[in-house]
């Protein structure tokens, strides 16, 4: 029985391989893709996940969620990263689906489910925090959340020294998550550094050589992000918690209270994980370890064999 699973997302190049990554893995079943604002706007970011709903046959809906974090107001995109567009400059055709209300969608998906919906934040946490906001029943069913966010142990921040983009983004709406009490798995930056992809660990994907494969390498070669490894590697954050969710044996995790700084001059998006558990009541576990060539593996097998299936028509 497949993991039904709603992933949130900023797509995002990396969110972009995430999604594929989902829609090639028989163990989860994609019931909804809501988009929100993040690396790049809500109109960009609501574009690109209907566009790759349309590329990857997802007969799935599609949501708009929120255009901006709850309460700050200095937060900014990652065109940088992510290019004006969020996909590197690689415009997928433009979709003619008719994409829903975001947080209404995430609570008719996880109010209709018969089992329980995992919920896969790849972006900022707005929606789900405003989902918690205004339906707390339905946020209550949700199964577990596996959020792309935060940091820990050794890796902490890559917009500051201490906050990882999602959560810098908006502090606010990553603080009511953890705190709100629904199962947390959380991949942070320690975990996603380890988790490197580049060309050379894609073989099989590049030797099929359709569309996906197409996409990929435009993305992989597209990609300016600070963090790459030095060695044509580029950290998968996004795809990373979609291994987990679709191979739980990809990460290791540990038991920890996690809070999440926002208000600090210089630590605002801080991601606070205590793992003794002394200084708050456990709330989530946190990925520790990849085991990098067993998700190095995942992608490039599930991505080739989704590759030659929409090469076939
Ligand atoms: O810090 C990495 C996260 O921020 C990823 O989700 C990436 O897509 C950006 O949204
Ligand atoms: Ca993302």
């Amino acid at each position: 029985m497949a993991l039904p699973i709603v992933i949130d997302t900023d797509p995002g190049i990396d969110d972009a391989l995430a999604i594929m990554l989902a829609a090639a893995s028989p163990e989860v079943e994609i019931r909804g893709l809501v988009a929100v604002a993040g690396n790049v706007g809500i109109d960009d970011t609501s574009a690109n996940a209907a566009a790759l709903a349309d590329l990857l046959r997802l007969d799935c809906p599609v949501g708009r969620g929120a255009s901006g974090p709850l309460r700050r107001r200095d937060a900014t995109a990652a065109h940088d990263v992510h290019g004006a567009d969020g996909l590197g400059g690689h415009r997928l055709p433009a979709s003619a689906r008719t994409l829903e209300p975001g947080i209404a969608l995430l609570a008719r998906l996880v109010d209709e489910s018969a089992e329980p919906v995992t919920v896969v934040p790849i972006g900022p946490l707005t929606d789900i925090a405003l989902l918690m906001d205004e339906r707390p029943a339905a946020a209550r069913r949700i199964g577990r959340i596996v959020l792309m966010g935060g940091g820990a142990r050794d890796v902490l921040g890559n917009v500051t020294p201490v906050a990882e983009f999602n959560v810098w983004f908006d502090p606010d709406a990553a603080a009511r998550v953890f705190a709100f009490g629904v199962p947390i798995t959380m991949i942070g930056l320690n975990a996603t550094h380890q988790a490197t992809v580049g060309r050379a660990h894609l073989l099989r994907l590049f030797a099929s050589g359709g569309p996906v494969a197409d996409l990929v390498g435009r993305l992989l070669d597209g990609y300016h992000g600070t963090d790459a490894d030095g060695r044509g590697g580029m950290p998968q954050h996004d795809s990373l918690a979609v291994a987990a969710v679709v191979d739980p044996a990809v990460v290791t995790t540990v038991p920890a209270f996690v809070d999440v700084e926002d208000r600090g001059r210089l630590t605002s998006g801080m991601t606070v994980v205590d793992e003794s558990g002394r200084f708050g009541a456990i709330n989530a576990e946190v990925a520790v370890h990849v085991d990098v060539e067993r998700f190095r593996d995942l992608l490039d097998t599930r991505l080739s064999v989704l590759d030659a299936t929409l090469r076939r028509g």
